[in-house]
């Protein structure tokens, strides 16, 4: 289906095609989602075919509260409900066994749900007014970065979508952490924008930290490849060497903090010129996206941030961005 997309901030008009079964993307406070009805599998199916999406990888369903959550969990383990308590809404989603009310669209056929009340007052809004909950992945082509203005989506799914709700640029801007348990153990499966630090804290525990592969991508469906740039992009480990004699041309740097000295006629990024970790996270996704569609750049280099708080998310996407472009 092809529509004339138009962006707004008009909820009456979101609540329009999300009852008529439609794809609206919506604003939240990591990056923008593609949502549709979570209860209504035919819904479902068309985020996937916008996206491009297979449907072997399972969605995040967005509610209002933890009250809403518990209408679609058969079990809420304490140690997650603790942390939902604790952090909802927010970057937090938790995986836990789902009701049969939940299509198996929409998990790829996978016992668990993966349960998100997101912190965007607009989105919230949207989900208060909804008699149901929303399944929203990232709004951006299957394997690209994700989007963090109502322009990103706009640029890459325009015709496809009837209406983009916009709430600015997203303040937190790398996707929710993704927690569940495994036999008493608490594991985190995405690194994201709630840190290790700040789970480990509120739960009182070690986390176990589960690495990606592309060769068992839905354990629990988080493929290596993701967050890719079209160019071809190499991480530079964080330290004050820079090869610059080795600089390719049309080099473009995307650079965690300000330096001193930099190759020469490259096209310069700084996520944070005081190398701070949360405006670097915010600014990451647009960074890689203008790189990416800068004309004078064929190839990216991506400094690494420190490997702390939320330098351990963007390092994530910066090295799921290298091993796609290789
Ligand atoms: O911050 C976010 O989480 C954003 C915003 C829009 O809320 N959403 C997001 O969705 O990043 P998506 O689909 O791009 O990434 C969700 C990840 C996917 O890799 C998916 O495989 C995994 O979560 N996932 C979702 N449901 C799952 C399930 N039932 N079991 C295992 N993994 C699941
Ligand atoms: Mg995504």
């Amino acid at each position: 289906m092809s529509f004339k997309t138009q962006i707004g901030t008009d909820l009456e008009e979101a609540i329009r095609w999300l009852t008529a079964g439609q794809c609206v993307a919506i604003p939240t406070e990591t990056v923008y989602g593609l949502a549709a009805n979570a209860l209504d599998p035919a819904a479902a199916a068309v985020i996937f075919a916008v996206k491009n999406r297979p449907a072997f990888d399972p969605l995040i369903v967005h509610v209002l509260d933890l009250d809403e959550a518990t209408a679609y969990a058969e079990e809420l383990p304490p140690l997650l409900r603790r942390l939902a308590e604790r952090f909802w809404p927010g970057p937090l989603t938790v995986l836990v066994p789902k009701k049969a009310l939940i299509p198996d669209l929409i998990t790829a056929g996978l016992p668990r749900v993966a349960l998100r009340a997101p912190a965007h007052l607009l989105t919230r809004q949207l989900l208060a007014r909804l008699p149901f909950p929303l399944a929203a992945p990232s709004a951006n082509p299957f394997g690209y970065i994700s989007p963090t203005t109502a322009q990103h989506v706009y640029d890459q799914l325009k015709d496809k979508i009837p209406y983009i709700l916009d709430g600015g640029p997203c303040t937190i801007g790398v996707e929710s952490a993704i927690v569940g348990m495994e036999d008493g153990a608490l594991v985190v499966y995405r690194l994201g924008g709630l840190t290790v630090e700040a789970i480990e804290d509120a739960a009182q525990k070690r986390v176990v930290v589960r690495r990606h592969s592309v060769s068992n991508p839905i354990a629990p469906g988080l493929l290596t490849t993701h967050y890719a740039p079209r160019k071809r992009l190499l991480l530079w480990p964080s330290s004050d060497y820079w090869p610059i004699q080795a600089a390719p041309p049309k080099l473009g740097l995307l650079l965690f903090r300000c330096r001193e000295r930099l190759p020469p006629h490259t096209r310069c990024f700084v996520l944070s010129q005081s190398g701070d970790l949360a405006e670097a996270a915010q600014n990451l996704f647009s960074a890689l996206r203008a790189l990416d569609s800068a004309e004078d750049v064929e190839t990216i280099w991506a400094e690494q941030c420190p490997e702390i708080g939320l330098g351990r998310a963007i390092n994530d996407r910066l090295r799921r961005a290298a091993t796609a472009a290789e």
